[in-house]
């Protein structure tokens, strides 16, 4: 077996953010901000980080801070310059001539849906997926780690995290085969068990290393939980067909799509900040008595 080189890397960017109205009306939900950055810029950065040399962001209306985030900005950068400011912090975001690539996904129907919206520009090669409004911590970073891994085994490579069995209905789930160290053998995906029916409390976060058949798949458009093209359920497909395994990660994750993990996100990376940490753990020791 021949492992291919995960080169591309899909941001599907194009989901509506209700949970976070009024914040996400005119802004898109992934330029909230985690200190100083927002939560775009960690994923590409953790997919940089990883090798990735493509980047493919599946956007739609309302989006355009996101592609602006990645662009020169001319009059910031004249008048930066003219004041003798450095423009370190800005330049490393600026991506290269005709990088990122994006897609347009027209209607928010899934996730599934939003992945296959790349289909042409993944063509025949594996790839990675990241949600950005899932925020990782980590040394190595997630996708690094199973880059990594994926280099071992080959095939699909998902995230896998453990969940409190009361939340397995809110998330993919993994019916797990053998373990291995970090790896475990994926038997059967489950996209948002009723409560439980839950085969395993491993649920799938935002990280993936998939092959390009999963489009063919995602070509029948099928709809599953929520009435939405769930990634997951193309996914279980592959299993059985190619090697198909779930990596858990050595890190934290901030689920910063929901208002509490959004606001531990910043609580956590505040606080490692030699800047501001000292400030903030004063405040927060004197607030909390
Ligand atoms: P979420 O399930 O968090 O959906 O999507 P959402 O619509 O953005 O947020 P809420 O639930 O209304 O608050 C996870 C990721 O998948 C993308 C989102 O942009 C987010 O990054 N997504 C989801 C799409 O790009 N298209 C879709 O049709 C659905």
């Amino acid at each position: 077996m021949t492992i291919k080189p995960v080169r591309k890397a899909i941001f599907p960017v194009a989901g509506l953010g209700t949970r976070f109205l009024p914040a996400t009306k005119a802004m898109p939900k992934e330029m909230l901000t985690v200190v100083d950055k927002p939560l775009i810029q960690y994923a590409v950065e953790e997919a940089l980080e990883a090798g990735i040399e493509q980047l493919i962001f599946v956007t739609g209306r309302g989006k355009g801070a996101l592609e602006d985030h990645f662009d020169v900005s001319f009059e910031l950068e004249t008048t930066m310059r003219a004041r003798g400011k450095s423009l370190a912090v800005i330049e490393t975001i600026r991506q290269q001539p005709g990088s990122p690539v994006y897609v347009r996904q027209q209607e928010p129907l899934g996730l599934g849906h939003a992945v296959w919206c790349a289909r042409e520009i993944v063509g025949d090669e594996p790839f990675a997926v990241l949600l950005p409004d899932e925020l990782m911590v980590g040394s190595p970073n997630f996708l690094k780690q199973m880059v990594d891994a994926y280099q071992q085994v080959g095939g699909n490579v998902i995230g896998a995290l453990e969940v409190a069995p009361e939340e397995t209905n809110k998330y993919g789930i993994i019916s797990p085969g053998q373990r291995d160290g970090a790896l475990t053998e994926v038997t059967a995906l489950v996209e948002k068990p009723a409560a439980g029916s839950a085969p395993s409390n491993l649920m799938i976060p935002g990280r993936y290393i998939l092959q390009p058949e999963v489009m063919q798949i995602l070509d029948a458009k099928e709809t599953g939980a929520g009435g939405e093209i769930q990634l997951t359920d193309a996914m279980a497909k592959l299993i059985g067909r190619q090697p198909f395994h779930g990596f858990t990660f050595n890190g934290e994750r901030f689920d910063c799509g929901d208002k509490t993990g959004f606001i531990m996100a910043n609580l956590a990376l505040a606080l490692a900040r030699d800047d501001i940490g000292p400030a903030v753990r004063a405040f927060a020791q004197q607030r909390l008595g």
